[in-house]
């Protein structure tokens, strides 16, 4: 066999063992099923034991399904996801330099809306403001989608204030833990930074042609999988809830929810959202300091609007900034 024609019997072998968890399937049934040889089967085994399943064949020859590995593999993915285009491609890496790098090539070559990009680990992960994002294997959710919106370039910002009500809305899911979003589009779980977003379009001026949202959510992080620079500023959702989560779960939650609010979006922009975003949203009531170049801006957090910018009451009356760094602002 071929690799291409071992991966289409693994995953077939696959799609009906693991129906019924702990049965011993025959093998000269599943032979007959599959059009396969015993030999070709032994192999489709092996290969998924390989990839992290749990199988086993007993003394008779027959075949039991234990477990599947919490990895991103498609198949994993692709297992009870129910959306209708997001997440339908998946191209998914054990290691590559950053999931936005190669979506970006995906865009461009023309894939479809909602193409997935995912990844254990990344070798140069991507932040805003030209930072990295620290990547250990295994532990996080690092993704890009393809997206390609019939939008203005200016609502575009809004799609990152929608990922964060998505992503937090999601962690929320599973327990009682305080996530909240600080604006333009961080996830902090008890005030401190576990999931961050990059969003970044290819546009002509009033037309975009595609759009790119990285996401990287720190899922399975312990305080030892951070660096020292990073231990006071980073959290994970192991870290808040005290346990840790499954992630091909975690990921095709977070697509599904993802997929609601965008079709949504695109209809509505960010209004019907506006609630939500005021629910989760950090900055709300609170001082704070905007750098803005070179500037910064004094002022506090009173909306934020249908376009996803932040209304601020400063000494100069109401501003509204649409992008800028925000820290909070503390009177000595
Ligand atoms: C931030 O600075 O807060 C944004 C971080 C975004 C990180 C994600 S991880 C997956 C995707 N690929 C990248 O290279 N970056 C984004």
């Amino acid at each position: 066999m071929n690799p291409i024609e071992l991966d289409a019997l693994s995953d077939a072998l696959l799609a009906r063992v693991r129906r019924k968890k702990g049965h011993p399937f025959n093998p000269d049934r599943m032979t007959r099923n599959l059009k396969s040889t015993r030999e070709q089967l032994v192999e489709a085994v092996n290969r998924l034991t390989q990839l992290g399943y749990s199988l086993k064949i007993d003394g008779k020859g027959r075949i039991i399904f234990r477990s599947a590995p919490d990895s991103f593999l498609p198949a994993e993915i692709a297992n009870g996801l129910k959306t209708v285009f997001v997440g339908r491609r998946v191209e998914a890496y054990r290691s590559i330099q950053s999931t936005n790098l190669i979506a970006h090539r995906l865009a461009m070559s023309g894939a479809p809306e909602g193409t997935l990009v995912i990844a254990e680990s990344q070798t140069r992960g991507r932040g805003r403001m030209g930072r990295s994002w620290h990547s250990p294997h295994g532990v996080g959710l690092y993704c890009s989608l393809v997206l390609n919106p019939r939008i203005p370039p200016t609502m575009a910002p809004g799609i990152s204030l929608m990922t964060a009500v998505v992503l937090a809305e999601t962690i929320k899911e599973y327990g009682k833990i305080d996530v909240k979003i600080k604006w333009p589009n961080d996830v902090l779980i008890k005030g401190i930074k576990a999931a961050g977003i990059l969003t970044e379009l290819s546009a002509e001026i009033g037309r975009i042609n595609y759009v790119v949202v990285g996401v990287g959510v720190n899922i399975n992080h312990g305080r030892g999988d951070f660096p020292r620079e990073l231990k006071k500023q980073a959290s994970s959702i192991r870290i808040g809830l005290g346990k840790k989560v499954n992630r091909v779960e975690f990921v095709q939650r977070f697509l599904t929810a993802f997929e609601t609010a965008y079709v949504l979006f695109k209809k509505n922009g960010l209004a019907a959202m506006r609630e939500r975003i005021l629910l989760h949203s950090s900055l709300l009531k609170t001082t704070v300091n905007l750098k803005m170049g070179r500037k910064t801006i004094t002022g506090t957090v009173v909306d934020i609007d249908d376009m996803g910018h932040l209304v601020v009451e400063t000494k100069n009356g109401l501003q509204i900034f649409s992008a800028g760094e925000v820290t909070s602002h503390h009177n000595r």
